[in-house]
């Protein structure tokens, strides 16, 4: 914890005034994201980059941008998705439904990579999967249901999508833009979901959470992973980010599938 004054009044009127948890996240995530305002906007300390966002509410939108740790991708992390692959072939051999939770999803590419894909593999019947997708962010939501995205300089979509043996089964491309076809979006479900605050869910088959502890202040991981686990049937698995770990308090209720993948089953 900073024990800047300036820091600590900041960090207090980010949390009160622009409803942003600051205090959920790390110290040094939120001084990286802030230092970068901060060079934009020439501002040269904590006072009087607080004053300049007091008195600007389009720079408090940007903050928020630039905060809400939205990156992502279709199919982050390829070996991972041949580890859901296996998950999603061993269920549809098991059961006529298959729910699937995508926990913090951002702008959508997560669940229609999970859609796609069990579109694209003859061993998974997409017709028994649903995916409910959730994020705290609104405006990732939005963007999550419209379902359109482009390539750019730093994003080649092409690329991401060529996990699949022919996406264009899947999406409308024109150019660098790559709309979700319906037949995928109709599998994925999209809902404002706090996984701090807000209530576990019940019964999934398959929760998918990834790359937001590597964001989040220790102390909130442990109730992320008990809102998860509860979420989940048991002996349903749990996928978490390559670089993330399960805190040890809550291992016992997990095995481990693949501890390389991050892929977990609920004891
Ligand atoms: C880096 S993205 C991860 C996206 C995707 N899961 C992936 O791995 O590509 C992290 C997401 O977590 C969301 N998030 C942050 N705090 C959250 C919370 N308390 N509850 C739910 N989602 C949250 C952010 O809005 C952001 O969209």
């Amino acid at each position: 914890m900073s024990a800047e004054p300036s820091y600590d009044e900041l960090a207090t009127f980010i949390e009160e005034e622009m409803a942003f948890a600051t205090s959920h996240y790390n110290d040094s995530y939120l001084q990286r994201r802030l230092a970068s305002r901060m060079r934009r906007t020439g501002c040269d300390g904590y006072d009087e980059y607080l004053e300049t966002l007091r008195g600007d509410p389009d720079e408090q939108q940007a903050l928020l941008d630039a905060l809400s740790i939205n990156v992502t991708g279709f199919f982050r992390n390829e070996d991972v998705w041949d580890g859901i692959r296996g998950v999603l072939q061993d269920l549809t051999e098991e059961q006529d439904r298959i729910s699937v939770w995508s926990a913090a999803c951002a702008d959508g590419r997560e669940p229609y990579s999970l859609s796609m894909l069990a579109a694209d593999d003859p061993r998974i019947d997409e017709s028994s999967l649903s995916v409910l997708a959730t994020d705290i962010n609104d405006a990732a939501l939005d963007a999550a249901r419209e379902g359109v995205y482009e390539s750019s300089q730093t994003v080649d979509i092409d690329d991401q999508l060529s996990y699949l043996s022919n996406y264009h089964r899947f999406i409308d491309r024109s150019g660098d833009t790559f709309a979700v076809r319906d037949s995928v979006k109709d599998r994925v479900a999209f809902e404002h979901h706090d996984l701090i605050n807000d209530d576990p869910k019940d019964g999934f088959d398959l929760v998918v959470c990834r790359n937001l502890f590597i964001y989040i202040d220790g102390e909130y991981k442990r109730p992320i992973l008990r809102t998860l686990a509860e979420s989940l049937r048991a002996d349903g698995y749990l996928v978490i980010g390559k670089a993330e770990t399960i805190p040890p308090q809550l291992k016992s209720a997990f095995s481990v599938l693949d501890g390389r993948l991050r892929i977990y089953r609920r004891e």
